[in-house]
């Protein structure tokens, strides 16, 4: 199968992650034969705008993945636990953006750079990470090429985009209001996000982390196939619209140079080096927003641990952290022609 043979459904083309998939489509001429996309009963029959033509929105149920060669899911775990075996069913190869398969050890867990390998044993669903880890294991594979790594800690910068479209109202909402002298309402997040950060993002478990710094570990432990990968992470919403950033504290086995560092992260593909501090020049959110690139600064050693190096990164959530990692896996399974789940791909 080609490309432009392909027809691509979108699910949850009305939100932050889905948008962000059309867009990418569209701004790489994607050649696909048919675009459908799909939201929930209340937008069903929207027209939204895909270049010059337009796009009418189809209720995402089971009969609508009919004829449909690869569908996006970015429509919460709710919407993916009932309809993405059901579109299996009829042949969909699926890509979920939700967190319900990641750590399913029947389904792969992908980002293509690091272990695009994982595709080929698909069951007809591939999993991507959380928008956090997903920037994050490409710096790690990046540098175990070096030592091989004893333990992380990491610490988020989140954008609002990280929870969706109304995370993102509210912040705008909220900052208008203070500005007005009025009182902020709060819906999405406990406390006013506007002017504040959260160290609070997804719920808390019984350990003491978030479900969002466990699955830091979780997902990096099973994407770089690493059971004793050790990582502490603390997560924290920020009040800025794309990007999530990260300070990250890596500890080696053995010593590794600065140079070697930079070298290797920028020899690996979809990471670039922005790192001149003497001019200003480092990652940040806005320097990341609609860009492709994970961006990787302030690399220096670190003083507190032996062996140790610390560094920043920033990253567009919406597109590496989700839509474009979907995408790639889209890309890289056509080019493996591996669609078809693993045991029908034996078997003919
Ligand atoms: N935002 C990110 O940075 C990011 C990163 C990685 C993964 N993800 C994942 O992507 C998924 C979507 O997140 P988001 O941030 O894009 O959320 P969002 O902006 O709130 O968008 C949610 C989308 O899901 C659709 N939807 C809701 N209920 C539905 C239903 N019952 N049937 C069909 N469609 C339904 C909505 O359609 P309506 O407009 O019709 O309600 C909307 O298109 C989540 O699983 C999230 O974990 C997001």
């Amino acid at each position: 199968m080609n490309s432009n043979e392909l027809h691509i459904a979108v699910v949850g083309a009305t939100g932050a992650a889905g948008g962000t998939a059309l867009e990418l489509l569209l701004e790489r001429n994607h050649p696909a034969k048919n675009i459908t996309a799909m939201a929930s009963e209340k937008s069903a029959d929207r027209k939204i705008q895909y270049g010059d033509s337009e796009l009418t929105i189809v209720h995402a149920r089971a009969e609508a993945f009919e004829g449909i060669d690869v569908a996006l899911f970015a429509a919460g775990g709710y919407v993916s636990r009932r309809l993405a075996h059901k579109a299996v069913e009829q042949g969909v190869f699926v890509i979920d953006k939700g967190s319900i398969f990641r750590m399913d050890p029947s389904i792969p867990l992908v980002v293509p750079e690091v272990n695009g390998d994982d595709i080929d044993w698909h069951p007809g669903i591939v999993s991507t990470p959380n928008c956090t880890s997903t920037p994050f294991v490409m710096v790690l594979d990046a540098l175990r090429a070096l030592s091989p790594i004893k333990a992380v800690t990491v610490a988020t910068y989140q954008s609002v985009t990280g929870t969706g479209v109304a995370a993102q109202e509210e912040l705008l909402e909220q900052t208008r209001t203070v500005l007005a002298g009025g009182e902020p309402v709060t819906d999405v997040y406990p406390h006013e996000i506007a002017f504040n950060v959260l160290p609070h993002v997804d719920d808390f478990l019984e350990n003491g982390y978030t479900k969002e710094e466990q699955k830091m570990l979780n997902e990096s432990r099973k994407i770089l196939h690493d059971e004793n990968l050790a990582v502490s992470a603390t997560c924290v919403r920020v009040p800025v619209e794309i990007s999530h950033s990260e300070s990250v504290q890596i500890e080696f086995e053995t010593s590794v140079g600065i140079n070697d560092v930079k070298r290797v992260l920028g020899d690996y593909p979809g990471v670039l080096v922005v790192d001149e501090p003497s001019r200003n020049e480092y990652p940040t959110p806005l320097s990341a927003a609609g860009i492709d690139d994970v961006l990787v600064g302030r690399i220096r050693k670190d003083i507190a641990h032996e062996n140790g190096i610390a560094l920043w990164l920033s990253c567009d959530n919406l597109r590496k952290g989700a839509a474009l990692n979907a995408l790639q896996i889209m890309d890289e399974a056509l080019r493996r022609n591996a669609f078809k789940p693993a045991a029908e791909r034996m078997t003919t």
